[in-house]
């Protein structure tokens, strides 16, 4: 089958590598319909992960199962599926408690399991022909409708970006009425965005400098800040105080929280500075947080940060180390959670919020790509949302395009 194979630094191609099999009892076998391209995939594309060459990419799936393990219960041939990134058992300790992303079966080298990712496990991603899902039963979530159908693209991102947004407001303690700042307009930010206005939120701020996904966050009705403007978080601050009947609702001492109560990193280590943006600070959005964030807020890092970086900007940057303003989170007592999501928490209930019309996350995507295009795609969504790549917001990949050309 062919497969996105990662070459080095920079480097994708698309290549021929062998059918996945039947392993283990309750595998499956998935024909991939469309796989989507996440900005995950990008700490790996530009050699910012422990990712070696060869790995075939791609935790965001889904398609049609082709074949089931004499295990497998819950689906079988012809079933429409999608897969959380995450792999997990169903069994074990953290998965038995919701915590997937930390599943201690599926990756014998560590406490966290995925598709064609670094670190996460012996499994090949799924920008490929097919796929082999292992504990079929727990991880297939099943879709109804059929291939290609106008719900394809909302179901996709029930994979990874949208239970994961949706985390990221659980992280931050985002519920109705709250203020909220999301720092990057990149599809999880702008999903945050949207599903804190799903829950309810009343002021949703949007910090990049992407003008195409600047727009998109206006979309949907939430506030974008460029910060190529000047510091966001004044910006925030300012848009706030000209709202006066806001300010007339305050005591005067209530003025001291004229920040947000719910703050989200969906940037992560490979920030850019609002200085120069040609440069990385990888602490920009979270001393932001520390900032924006009022006194018992909370705040949620759903951008990632890893342990080891081949390319961080210093000798400590490269071990996962930063300079942190703990002072600042611990003097105004905002709590803080991050990590990776647990995608199985979420999926059922906003495949149900797709299927009935209440949520439409496919907004977001600016590309549909067959399959051979990878290399393509991935050169130009690196540039995320500026230069080159400015009208890619998300591109999704789609092996049919490439049997109909
Ligand atoms: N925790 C999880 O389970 C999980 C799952 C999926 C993705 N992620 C991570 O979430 C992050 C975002 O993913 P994405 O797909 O949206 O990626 P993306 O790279 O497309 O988006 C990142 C956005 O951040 C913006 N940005 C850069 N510096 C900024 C700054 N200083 N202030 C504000 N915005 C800034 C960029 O312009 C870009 O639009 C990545 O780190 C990704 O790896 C985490
Ligand atoms: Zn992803
Ligand atoms: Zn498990």
């Amino acid at each position: 089958m062919k497969a996105v194979v990662y070459k080095g630094k920079n480097s994708v191609a698309v290549e021929e590598v062998p059918d996945p099999r039947i392993e283990a009892p309750s595998d499956a076998i998935v024909r991939i319909t469309t796989a989507a391209i996440c900005g995950s995939d990008l700490h790996m594309y530009e050699d910012r992960s422990s990712a070696q060459p060869g790995t075939v990419f791609g935790h965001e799936n889904m398609g049609i199962v082709e074949e089931v393990g004499p295990d497998v219960r819950g689906v079988k041939k012809g079933d429409r599926v999608v897969l959380p990134f995450n792999v997990a058992c169903g069994f074990c300790f953290n998965c038995s408690r919701g915590f997937t992303n930390a599943c201690l079966t599926a990756n014998p080298e560590g406490t966290t399991a995925g598709y064609g990712y670094a670190g996460m496990g012996p499994y090949r991603g799924g920008q490929a022909e097919y796929l082999r899902a292992p504990f079929a039963d727990f991880n297939c979530l099943k879709l109804p409708g059929r291939e290609g159908d106008e719900l394809e693209d909302d179901f996709v991102l029930l994979a990874d970006i949208f239970p994961t947004a949706w985390h990221a407001t659980e992280q931050a303690h985002v519920h109705e009425g709250d203020s909220v700042a999301v720092f990057g307009a990149g599809p999880v930010g702008l999903l945050s965005a949207y599903s804190s206005l799903l829950k309810g939120a009343s002021e949703v701020y949007v910090v990049d400098r992407a003008p195409e996904r600047l727009e998109k966050a206006k979309s949907i009705g939430a506030t974008p800040v460029d910060f190529t403007n000047g510091d966001p978080v004044q910006q925030i601050r300012d848009l706030r105080k000209r709202n006066t009947r806001q300010m007339e609702a305050l005591r005067p001492s209530e003025h001291k929280m004229s920040g947000v109560m719910c703050g989200i990193d969906a940037v992560g280590y490979q920030a850019h500075s609002e200085d120069n943006p040609d440069r990385e600070d990888p602490m920009q959005t979270v001393r932001n947080l520390a900032r924006i964030v009022n006194p018992t807020g909370h705040a949620g890092l759903i951008g990632v940060y890893f342990p080891k970086d081949p390319g961080g900007v210093d000798q400590s940057a490269r071990k996962g180390y930063y300079e942190f303003p703990l002072g600042d989170f611990w003097d105004k007592g905002i709590g803080i959670e991050m990590g990776q999501a647990p995608v199985k928490q979420y999926n059922v209930f906003l495949r149900d919020m797709i299927i009935h019309g209440r949520a439409k996350p496919s907004f977001i995507i600016s590309h549909r790509m067959p399959l051979s295009k990878a290399p393509d795609a991935y050169s130009h969504f690196v540039w995320r949302g500026v230069g080159q790549g400015k009208d890619f917001t998300k591109v999704v990949l789609k092996p049919s395009l490439d049997k109909a050309a």
